[in-house]
């Protein structure tokens, strides 16, 4: 049975091109068994009527926020209540801005006010639209309210331009309203490792890398959407925290260790993606070294490892690490998959263009500890968030 198995849909048109691609995706709701309520702002009727959204959902359609299909009571907040999810596909530039300021000037902006349903948006706009900072800025600000994006894919435009902003597949929508009806990672509790180490030589130096944070950042962002719980233990970065998720900020390997071994035991799942440094120095110097001409020799001493720790006291765990490697990428990877007593680790050929630190992209290998491999093509770290928590599901849930 469908998880959309007699859920209220309230389904949002607006006034898109791919306003007729809702009919699409009503048409799929209603038959996974869902109750869909169509809202059609002014513009939307411009490309699609009332007519065709009736015939599929066999319930009426509403445009206006003064129509009253039934007399005894208000629609707009009978409808908001009753709504399990909030979808708006397509939705526009404009909708966005609305909904991000809180503007209510028509039944669908009204609407997404006064219910508390879980909010779907699957936007489509011009290229130049979607990547305008006002959308971007609106799309976060959605986000951080708990809203969930199916971001628009790229193609050809209706426009002729080519680029992203086309609305996402009905199957993806309907992939997303179902995960947000039925959180795949819901009873999960997960900490994800994040960001560089820094390591103090004086008062004002340190030891680091050029780790930004952001694949441990976007692993626990997309877990905590996916319903899990999850505490971000982070090295310094510039990165906002994730909505939902518990921070602990440390600076130096130990404090991360630390913070590690504190929660180790409410938690079922690691995902372990710092740069820890291998070093720190021996002794820090205190205050600020003045500068002087002569040689200063800093003498290292390795860091603990944090993974390898956790992993000696694995029990019932599911342990995932990184491999940012520039040689024998997956010969390395595996032998620290074998070391750390690791279920899974994620191999990431940091020479490689587009790859590794700092970069917004990611080209990994999967190595599961039984053996199996899987190469990702040159993906966001967004989308390999996605993948890699697809494959923590399956060792966490087995059977799920
Ligand atoms: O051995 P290497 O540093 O390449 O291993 C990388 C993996 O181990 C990553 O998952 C990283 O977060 C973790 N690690 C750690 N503590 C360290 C070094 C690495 O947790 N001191």
């Amino acid at each position: 049975m469908s998880v959309l198995e007699g859920k209220h849909i309230l389904l949002g048109v607006t006034g898109s091109i791919a306003a007729y691609k809702a009919a699409d995706i009503a048409s799929k709701l209603t038959q996974a068994g869902a109750e869909v309520d169509v809202v059609l702002t002014e513009h939307a009727r411009r490309f699609i009527t009332e007519v065709t959204f009736r015939a599929i959902t066999r319930r009426p359609v509403l445009t206006d926020l003064f129509d009253e299909p039934e007399e005894r009571q208000i629609a707009h907040i009978h409808l908001a209540k009753r709504a399990d999810v909030l979808l708006i596909a397509p939705a526009t530039a404009n909708v966005l801005a609305k909904l991000a300021v809180g503007i209510a000037d028509d039944l669908l902006t009204t609407l997404a006010l006064a219910t508390q349903a879980k909010m779907v948006i699957a936007p489509a706009m011009n290229t130049a639209m979607w990547q305008h900072p006002a959308t971007q800025h609106n799309v976060k600000v959605l986000e951080g309210r708990g809203a969930t994006f199916v971001y628009p894919a790229e193609g050809m435009l209706a426009c002729g331009d080519v680029g992203a902003g086309k609305l996402a597949d009905t199957s993806t929508i309907l992939a997303t309203v179902e995960a947000v009806l039925n959180p795949p990672l819901r009873g999960v509790r997960l900490l994800v490792t994040a960001g560089p180490t820094e390591e103090p030589i004086d008062a004002v130096r340190h030891i680091s890398n050029p780790s930004s944070g952001k694949m441990g950042y976007a692993i626990a962002e997309e877990a905590a959407r996916q319903g899990a719980r999850v505490t971000l233990v982070t090295g310094p970065t510039l990165l906002e925290p994730p909505a939902g998720v518990r921070v602990i900020r440390v600076r130096t390997a130990q404090e991360m260790l630390n913070a590690c071994l504190q929660v180790y035991d409410e938690v079922d799942v690691v995902i372990a993606t710092a740069a820890v440094s291998d070093y720190r120095p021996a002794e820090v110097w205190q205050g600020k070294r003045k500068k002087g001409e002569e040689e200063w020799t800093i003498r290292l001493v390795p860091n603990p490892d944090i993974l390898h720790t956790l992993g000696e006291r694995k029990g019932k765990h599911v342990l995932v690490g990184f491999a940012a490697e520039t040689q024998e990428l997956l010969h390395n990877a595996q032998a620290k998959l074998r070391e750390k007593n690791l279920d899974m680790i994620v191999a990431n050929d940091v020479s490689q263009e587009g790859s590794g630190f700092r970069s917004d992209t990611n080209r990994v290998t999967f190595l599961w500890a039984d053996g199996r491999q899987e190469s990702l093509p040159l993906m966001t770290k967004r989308e390999v968030a996605h993948r890699l928590l697809d494959a923590v599901r399956e060792l966490v849930l087995p059977s799920g």
